[in-house]
Parts: structure tokens; C-alpha cells; sequence
């Protein structure tokens, strides 16, 4: 493993030198494309006469004020580049470079994608375009030409505006771009190529009209429509619930298909991965339509929280991305289905975000210190960092969340600030004392809250609160945090069962004080008592706590199953109702581990299936429904524990698996038949743009009902097999039943899957799910499936979407990574390997997948590690992937 060097976060300084204006001419060539930029440089009072620029970019000259720099009178180290004894005075520097496009496989800088021409530089990609501070308190105005051959490039774009274009000699052509608003580095782009646009517009509430251009291949227009209409619905909300409105005459959307992430933010030019902004009913699932919704509302967001608002350092990313994910949140559940969504982030939040807060890459919402900024575009920044800003709202209501972010802007507009300037605005507009919130920022480890509770005299409850922040690789001992608890207390005595108890708030006893029946308790010490008063006198009460997922806790509680079934049944909150479930799911899983571990006979489950019987006949929506029946999964059963042995706990969650399944088997016959209907009833509803919220909720039942029955029955495929076809016009519908039956052995499986890559075979995104599909099965040939995947003419690892299909998806096949010979882990260990050579962001992705060592049993465990030694061996190894099996490996 190289050298590896970290950045601090107490080490910042403010910069030296400013770059206010910058002019980038591109000459894009056949091989190359050379850059001439020039940089009008500020020295700032605290300059100290050298200027010190980043970039890794072909170097070809420099000059100051005109006058040409010998080569010895600067020096070009690890691509950091020093000119001593500069004017104190402003000056400009020109900068020549040329560049590689088509060699560049990382997909940072400049890249070649089916021949067009495509920038990634959040965050540090602009050096590998030019030399520059490069770092995003370093704000300028941009303007920038394009020159290009006009038949291959016909299509030149950069950021702001277009003022001008022409003809050139040689059948070439140019544009130029201006960008009226300063802005980082980061936020740079440019595309050229042969692409095709479909426009829009959009009249913002101050009655300007913005032109929309969303550029795609000509073969993927058809499946520009719905991303347009979700641009156009975010639009509207910022302006409305927000008060926000666009500030450029035109947005571009351009999509590519080799991407490292989902999408970029770029002022008034975001560029995306085709798989976060391309659907059409046919090849996308309804969860792609709500990727599609939320990404595009995501990215548009950070034109005001991001762009005209943006980072001091990277440290701060979450103060833009935690902040526009809880906005997109917001937006999709404005959207439809509130309650769903909701349950939809937590489940991913404790699926994804705790297991990472609690393993070897465990870091705050703010990290300290980073080897490779790519390595923190991580769910803590990004999902937690969401969760953190929801707390601020939980505590201080819409409308003074409102006031602190029009504080924000207020101070801010135009500036790059902190998380701490955030929170400050949040606080002074409201008169909110969050000093000790702070702590949210600094401390990683997910939450403990143990909770206790009784009724006493008939008519108090007293809750006992401990808070404990479980040791981290970074810091051992932790301070208590401030949480926002949201409580509510039901009744469970025979004539008043399931109905809401008002109380008065622990702070207010006084018997004339109002009552509630939902308080947000301020939690802040490490052990609390609160006590919460009522009228009347009841005989068993049950509190509802951490309702809405107030916090992002583990929160413990010793619910009785009977205690559990009055939450899951009459709890006026669908998240504690989901949450009710979830515990008696993870309940029953725990138990069948100790039985299969000590040999006794499984458990019958009989609370849980009585609450599951509830579940199927409850009149609660079926997308509801759908998510109620969502086992929790494996990554989130680990999460905490040692010495874990992957395949028992696999095969503890089958087995409730496969009890649910044949228990329930009529009724989920039944319960399919029925979603089927309606589905079908308001089939009317799509038109024109083919995704509906409520049609969506009965597919997604219905795929959870063939799930089960074909787990139940797998020799059911045989009719399913038949009747596929009258399906096969609808990817939520072909999805559901290829998952539904891709552990199957029969040979049905193979025929159905090869008619799909079949049917789709040009289309790059289905061929993603075919990928997901071969790489997550449970069959035995899966390994020389994958084999075959590899060799697949649509595949390629150097294409970002197909390597996470196939390879990531493959790290989650607990059965097929984790088997016990090992071969699952040399087997990732060595594409991720090939993968680093040319892409290190996303090796250092994948590698994540063996973030569980540490945790592993033994044998495992030193399986696992011999392939990562293996790896760190290597003295190319990128400090990306270094930096992240550094981690695993200490
Ligand atoms: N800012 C982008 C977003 O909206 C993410 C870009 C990250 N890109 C990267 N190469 N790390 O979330
Ligand atoms: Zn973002």
C-alpha cells in the first residue's frame, strides 16, 4: 500500500490567494483536448508570495501577466504545484494543459463516454482538468469556450449561459458559456457530443420563464418525459414550501451512462447517471420512477442549498448533502404516501447507515480527517447528515425551521460556510439554545437508548432514559448528545383499548397545564426520569416512543408481544406501527438462530403470525401493507454483534421466511388475486407519464405476495413460466417475478432470465437488473453464472452501473460471498483489484463489502483478511481503496 496522507479538519486555513474570474478555453481534438485557462488571481492579506495550485493534468506552460515561467522557477510535486515570489498584487496566470478523454477511465476530470465527451469534478476532479486552488472556498466567475469538430460534437455545453457561437475552419464549430454566479470549482461543467435535447419550460412564481434542455442519446429521448415532469414539480415545491425559485434562464439535464454516482449538481448544467433520470414503464420499476423523482428534486435543490450556499471544505459536505437529502425526502413524501416514504428512509437508513456507523469505517456526520474525499460521499454524510437536519425541524416545527433557513440565506447567499453556521442560523432565528446539538456533527457511533417504564397510581407514567454512543475506531468515550424523543401513550385496558391517553408535558404538572397526546421530549443527560401525567386512572399503558423515528437511535425497550400487537394495531403513528412489527420480526429471527445453533425445534411464532394475519386483513393502504411485510435483512441483524456466523443467521431468517410463506399461503393467493384487480381497475390513472403512487402500492404488493408463493410452491414457476408474457409489458411486474423466483433451481429459472437479457439486451439499465439478478442469487451455479456474466458481451467493468450490479450485488449474497471455503472473498478481492487499476472510486466502494471482517467469526475472519492483505499488498493500490482496507485491516 502507498503512502497515505490524511487531511485535517482542524488544520484549515483560510486561502491565500483567490481566483475571482477564470476563462477556460477547450480545443477539443481527435486524441487530446487542450485547455487554456487563465486565472485572475487575488492575493489575499494573509498571502505569503507563494502560490500553491492542485492538478495532475499534462502540464504544458505557465505564465504570469503574459510573461512565460521557465520550468525552473516552479516546482510540480505529488501534483501540487508551487510558484514562488508572485505579485502581491492581482495578477493573471495562464495555464496550458492537455488531456486524455478517452484514456480516462476513472470518470473524474474530463471523460470520454460512447465517444461525448463528459466532466465529474465534485470533489476534486477539476484539477485533473487544470491547476487551481481547487478547493470550494474558492469561489469564481466563469466563462468558458468550446471548440470542436461539428459532425462528432454538434452538441457543446457549459455552465450559466450561452453568449455566443460560430463556425470554424476545418468543419469544426464553438461555443462560449458564461456563468453570471461565482461558484467553486467543484461545480464546473461541460459536455460535447452528439446528443439529442428535449425542451421544456417553466414560468417561476416571479413570472420568468425558464427554459428546460434535457440531453440524452437519441435512442434514450423516449425516456426523457417523466424526469422533466419531476424537474418541473420540484420546482414549484422549493418555491412553495421552501420560497426558493430559480435564478438562471435555463437548466440543463444531461445524462450519461458511465457515472460514478447518481448525479452532480453543476450550476444550471446537472449531469446525471442515466439510471437516475431515464424511465419508461416498460424498462423501469416503479422504484426506479421514484429514484428518478427524488434524484432529479435532489440535484435541483442544491441550486440554493449547495450551490448559491455551498461548503467551506469538504469536512462540511453533509451541510449541503445532509440538508438536500432531507429536502428530497420532503419533497417525495409531499409527493404521495407521507408514511411510507418515511419507513422507506428509515429501513434504508438501519439497513445501510448503522452498519457503516458501526464498523471499521465509522465516522461523524463531520468527518475529522480523510485520506481521499471520495471515500465520504458516505451514507452517514449523506443519510444520517438528512436525519440530523430532521431533528432541528422535529424541534423547532415547520415554521421555525422556516425562519432558520431564510436566516440562512439571509447571511449566507454567496458564501462558503460551515455545518456550525447552519445550525448557529437554525438557532438565533428561533431563540433555540443548540450548543450541546453540536455533538451530532463530531461524534460518530449510532445512539443507545435503553428505556424503562411504569404506571404508577393508575395515572402517571414514568419513563427512564439512558443514553450511551458506543466507542468508534476514532474515539472511545463520548459525551451525551441532545435527542428529540417523540412519545404518545395508548391505552390498553379493555374499555379504552388502542386509544391515545392525553398528558401533561413533564415540564408543565400543574393540573390545570393542556394536555397532549404526542410531546417531543428533550433528552440531554446521560440518564433521565420524565414523568408524564394524565387524568383518570388506567390499568396497562403502552408508550409509543421515538415516534416518526425522531432520532437516529437504537432504541430499546422491553415491550411484551401483547404491548407489541397494541402499537402494530391501533398506534396513530405508521412508523411505530412498522417499527412494532419489525421487533417482533427481529424477535422471531433471533430465536430461530438459538434454535438452530443449540438443535432444539424452531419456534411456532405465534404472536408474530397473529400479527401478521392482522397485517393481511387490515384496511391500511397496500403499499402499507407491502412494507409492513418487509423482513429486516441481513446487514442490519449484524450490525453490533461479534462473532457472527453469516449463515446460521441466514438461514434463521429463511426459516421465517418460509414459516410467513406457507402459513399464509391462501391468504397471500387471495391478497394477490385482489391487488391484481385493483391494479388493474386504475390502470386508468398512469397516463401520460406512466407512474402512479397508487397503482404503484398494488404492484408492490403483489410482489410481495409472489414472493411468497413461490416460496411457498417453487414448482409454481412451471405456471408462472406460462404466463409471463401477459406481464412482460411492465418492468415492476417482469422485476417481481424474476426476484420471486431467482433462487429457484429449476430450470425455468434460467430460461426466464435468458429471455430477458434477450428481450433487452440493447437497453445498458435492464441489463443492470439482469447482472443484479445472476449475482444475487442463491442457486449453487451462481459462481459460474457470474463467470459467464463476466464474459457477457453487454457487460463491462469499466462501466460503473454494470460492476455495482454484478459485484455489489454479489457482496450481499450472504450465502454465495460468505461461503465457508472462502472463494466468494478471493473471488471480489480480485475484481476489485483489476477494477483499482482504472477506477479507484469505485473499487473503494466495492471493497466496503468486507467492512463485516472484523465482526466475522474466526475462520472467516482470517479468510477475509488473507484476500485484503493481499490487496494492501500491492504497492500501486489507489489511496482510495488503501484508505478503506486500511481501515478493515487495522
Ligand atoms: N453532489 C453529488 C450529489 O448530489 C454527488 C457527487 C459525488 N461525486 C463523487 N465523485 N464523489 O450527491
Ligand atoms: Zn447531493
Amino acid at each position: 500500500m502507498p503512502q497515505q496522507t490524511a487531511h485535517y479538519l482542524k488544520d484549515y486555513r483560510a486561502p491565500e490567494y483567490l481566483v475571482p474570474a477564470i476563462r477556460l478555453d477547450f480545443d477539443i481534438r481527435e486524441e487530446h483536448t487542450a485547455v487554456a485557462a487563465e486565472l485572475s488571481i487575488q492575493p489575499q492579506p494573509n498571502a505569503g508570495g507563494t502560490l500553491v495550485l492542485q492538478g495532475s493534468a499534462e502540464l504544458v506552460s505557465l505564465a504570469i501577466n503574459g510573461q512565460r515561467l521557465p520550468e525552473n522557477s516552479y516546482s510540480l510535486e505529488n501534483n501540487t504545484l508551487s510558484i514562488p515570489n508572485v505579485p502581491a498584487q492581482p495578477f493573471s496566470l495562464s495555464v496550458s494543459t492537455r488531456l486524455y478523454p478517452h484514456a480516462n477511465k476513472s470518470l473524474m476530470g474530463l471523460y470520454a463516454s460512447g465517444g461525448n465527451l463528459y466532466t465529474q469534478c465534485e470533489p476534486e476532479g477539476f484539477r485533473k482538468i487544470t491547476y487551481h486552488p481547487d478547493r470550494p472556498d474558492v469561489m469564481g466567475i466563469y466563462t468558458t469556450r468550446i471548440s470542436a469538430d461539428r459532425a462528432r460534437y454538434p452538441v457543446l455545453l457549459s455552465n450559466g449561459n450561452r453568449t455566443g457561437s460560430g463556425s470554424l475552419p476545418d468543419n469544426r464549430h464553438w461555443a462560449e458559456w458564461h456563468d453570471p454566479f461565482a461558484k467553486p470549482s467543484y461545480l464546473f461543467a461541460l459536455v460535447a457530443g452528439d446528443l439529442v435535447c428535449t425542451r421544456d419550460s417553466f414560468t417561476t412564481k416571479s413570472g420568468r420563464q425558464v427554459a428546460l434542455e434535457f440531453f440524452t442519446r437519441a435512442e434514450d429521448a423516449g425516456k426523457v418525459r417523466f424526469g422533466i415532469e419531476s424537474l418541473k414539480h420540484a420546482m414549484r415545491w422549493d418555491e412553495t414550501r421552501f420560497g426558493l425559485e430559480y435564478d438562471l434562464d435555463i437548466f440543463m439535464v444531461v445524462a450519461v451512462g458511465d457515472f460514478n454516482m447518481g448525479a452532480m449538481e453543476n450550476k444550471g448544467l446537472n449531469i446525471f447517471n442515466t439510471a437516475c433520470v431515464l424511465a419508461d414503464s416498460r424498462s423501469a420499476t416503479d422504484a426506479d420512477f421514484e429514484r428518478v423523482e427524488g434524484v432529479i428534486a435532489h440535484e435541483y435543490f442544491h441550486n440554493w442549498t449547495g450551490n448559491r450556499v455551498t461548503c467551506r471544505d469538504w469536512f462540511q459536505l453533509s451541510l449541503k448533502e445532509g440538508l438536500t437529502v432531507f429536502r428530497d425526502q420532503e419533497f417525495s413524501a409531499d409527493r404521495a404516501s407521507r408514511e411510507v416514504r418515511r419507513i422507506e428512509n428509515v429501513a434504508f437508513l438501519r439497513a445501510h447507515q448503522f452498519p457503516e456507523d458501526a464498523g471499521p469505517t465509522a465516522h461523524p456526520v463531520r468527518p475529522a480527517s480523510y485520506v481521499e474525499m471520495n471515500n465520504f460521499y458516505t451514507l452517514t454524510v449523506y443519510e444520517k447528515g438528512a436525519e440530523v437536519v430532521r431533528m432541528y425541524h422535529t424541534f423547532l416545527g415547520e415554521a421555525g425551521f422556516q425562519k432558520g433557513m431564510q436566516l440562512y440565506f439571509q447571511r449566507h447567499d454567496g458564501q462558503a460556510v460551515t455545518c456550525d453556521d447552519f445550525r448557529a442560523a437554525m438557532a438565533d432565528a428561533n431563540g433555540f439554545d443548540f450548543e450541546q446539538f453540536a455533538l451530532w456533527y463530531s461524534q460518530a457511533g449510532t445512539p443507545v437508548l435503553e428505556v424503562s417504564g411504569s404506571l404508577q397510581a393508575g395515572n402517571r407514567f414514568m419513563l427512564n432514559v439512558r443514553q450511551s454512543i458506543p466507542p468508534t475506531p476514532d474515539m472511545a468515550a463520548k459525551q451525551p448528545m441532545m435527542i428529540p424523543l417523540k412519545v404518545a401513550l395508548f391505552s390498553a385496558d379493555e374499555d379504552s383499548f388502542g386509544e391515545p391517553i392525553p398528558f401533561r408535558l413533564p415540564e408543565n404538572l400543574s393540573a390545570d397545564a393542556n394536555t397532549h397526546t404526542e410531546a417531543v421530549l428533550t433528552l440531554q443527560q446521560a440518564e433521565e426520569n420524565i414523568e408524564l401525567q394524565f387524568e383518570g386512572a388506567y390499568r396497562q399503558v403502552v408508550p409509543s416512543l421515538l415516534r416518526g423515528f425522531s432520532a437516529p437511535v437504537n432504541l430499546h425497550y422491553a415491550y411484551s408481544d401483547h404491548e407489541l400487537s397494541v402499537l402494530l394495531a391501533c398506534d396513530s403513528d405508521p412508523f411505530a406501527r412498522w417499527e412494532a412489527a419489525q421487533t417482533l420480526y427481529r424477535r422471531a429471527i433471533a430465536a430461530n438462530e438459538a434454535a438452530l445453533v443449540s438443535g432444539s425445534p424452531l419456534p411456532e411464532h405465534r404472536a408474530l403470525l397473529q400479527a401478521i394475519d392482522y397485517v393481511l386483513r387490515a384496511d391500511i393502504g397496500a403499499a402499507f401493507q407491502a412494507v409492513l411485510l418487509g423482513v429486516p435483512g441481513e446487514a442490519e441483524l449484524w450490525a453490533g454483534r461479534k462473532n457472527i456466523d453469516p449463515l446460521i443467521i441466514h438461514r434463521a431468517r429463511e426459516a421465517l421466511l418460509d414459516l410467513i410463506a406457507s402459513h399464509f399461503a391462501e391468504q397471500f393467493a387471495a391478497l394477490n388475486a385482489e391487488a391484481r384487480r385493483m391494479e388493474e381497475e386504475q390502470s386508468g390513472l398512469a397516463e401520460p407519464y406512466e407512474y402512479h403512487p397508487q397503482q404503484a402500492g398494488w404492484r408492490a404488493l403483489r410482489n410481495v405476495c409472489r414472493a411468497f408463493i413461490l416460496r411457498a410452491s417453487p414448482a409454481h414457476i412451471a405456471e408462472v413460466a406460462e404466463r409471463y408474457p401477459q406481464m412482460a409489458h411492465n418492468m415492476t411486474h417482469e422485476w417481481g417475478i424474476l426476484c420471486a423466483i431467482n433462487h429457484n433451481e429449476r430450470p425455468e429459472r434460467n430460461r426466464l432470465l435468458e429471455q430477458f437479457a434477450a428481450k433487452f439486451r440493447s437497453d445498458d439499465l435492464v441489463m443492470c437488473k439482469y447482472f443484479t439478478l445472476i449475482a444475487a442469487s442463491h442457486r449453487a451455479d451462481t459462481p459460474a453464472q457470474i463467470q459467464a456474466a463476466l464474459a457477457h458481451p453487454a457487460f463491462s467493468l469499466e462501466n460503473p452501473n454494470k460492476a455495482r450490479a454484478l459485484l455489489g450485488s454479489f457482496g450481499r449474497n450472504v450465502p454465495h460471498f460468505h461461503a465457508a471455503d472462502g472463494s466468494g472473498y478471493a473471488f471480489l478481492a480480485g475484481q476489485i483489484g483489476r477494477i483499482d487499476r482504472f477506477n479507484p472510486q469505485i473499487a473503494a466502494r466495492l471493497a466496503q463489502a468486507f467492512n463485516i471482517c472484523a465482526q466475522l467469526e474466526p475462520q472467516r475472519r482470517s479468510l477475509m483478511r488473507a484476500e485484503l492483505e493481499k490487496l494492501a499488498a500491492d504497492p500501486a493500490l489507489s489511496k482510495d481503496s488503501g484508505e478503506i482496507i486500511g481501515k478493515i485491516l487495522q
